[in-house]
């Protein structure tokens, strides 16, 4: 029997992408997103537009999108609920955000320079795709405040050994993405660690018998 509970989230599950973008001062700024799905030789990213990953890739139309693994939930979580934005937008600020601009070392993340675009790959994450950007939709409506972005893939490093030997392909065995499924890390359909984005979410809170229960004065 299906219900219609009014779902309030479509987190269904997505990877984890960390986006690098150049800030107008040249330093670096790095964001965790999730809503991100490829085609071809193409990436489509959805981002708030208060986001100042956003501003960038608008000013700069270049990015690097460095996929982490599951081992690294523990460095994303460190970026969660940050913002490289100094005028923290009212609405995130309640939500728990703070102002970081330092977002690799607070996340204990490596700088590594990029080929062909300005901003740096994450050198921790074993996918790194430099890009560029081609295009930006306004998306959901008005009331939405967000823009989809399309991104050419310019070139892609890929950690050695998850490339099946003399292919162009990688593992799927081998690659054990950091997935975010309504707000929560999960990786090999487990999951992870607690979640800060889940705390500013107000998600359900999980029971250490791992029932699930609303919080105090949320539904
Ligand atoms: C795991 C995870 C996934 C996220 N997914 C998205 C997303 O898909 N789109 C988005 O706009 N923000 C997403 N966020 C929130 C952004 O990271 C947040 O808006 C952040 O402040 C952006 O940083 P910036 O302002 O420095 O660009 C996600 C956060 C986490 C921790």
């Amino acid at each position: 029997m299906h219900v219609v509970p009014g779902l309030k989230v479509l987190y269904f599950g997505t990877p984890v992408v960390l986006v690098s973008t150049r800030n107008e001062d040249g330093t670096a700024n790095l964001a965790p997103i999730s809503s991100a799905w490829w085609l071809g030789q193409c990436a489509m990213l959805g981002l708030g537009d208060a986001a100042r990953t956003t501003a960038n890739l608008l000013r700069e139309r270049e990015c690097v999108l460095s996929l982490p693994s599951s081992a690294l939930a523990d460095a994303v979580d460190r970026l969660a609920l940050t913002t490289g934005r100094p005028d923290v937008p009212e609405k995130k600020a309640k939500q728990g955000y703070r102002y970081e601009p330092e977002k690799f070392a607070a996340a204990h993340l490596t700088e590594q320079p990029s080929d062909l675009v300005r901003p740096p790959r994450v050198a921790e994450c074993p996918v790194q795709l430099e890009c560029r950007v081609v295009a930006a939709h306004p998306f959901g409506g008005p009331a939405m405040h967000a823009t989809a972005f399309q991104a050419e893939v310019l070139r892609t490093h890929v950690e050695e050994d998850l490339v099946v030997p003399d292919t162009h392909h990688v593992d799927p065995d081998g690659w054990d993405p950091l997935i975010m499924k309504f707000c929560e890390f999960y990786g090999g359909g487990h999951r992870l660690r607690p979640s800060r984005l889940a705390d500013g979410w107000n998600m359900p809170h999980q029971r250490p018998g791992g029932e699930r229960t609303a919080r105090t004065g949320t539904a």
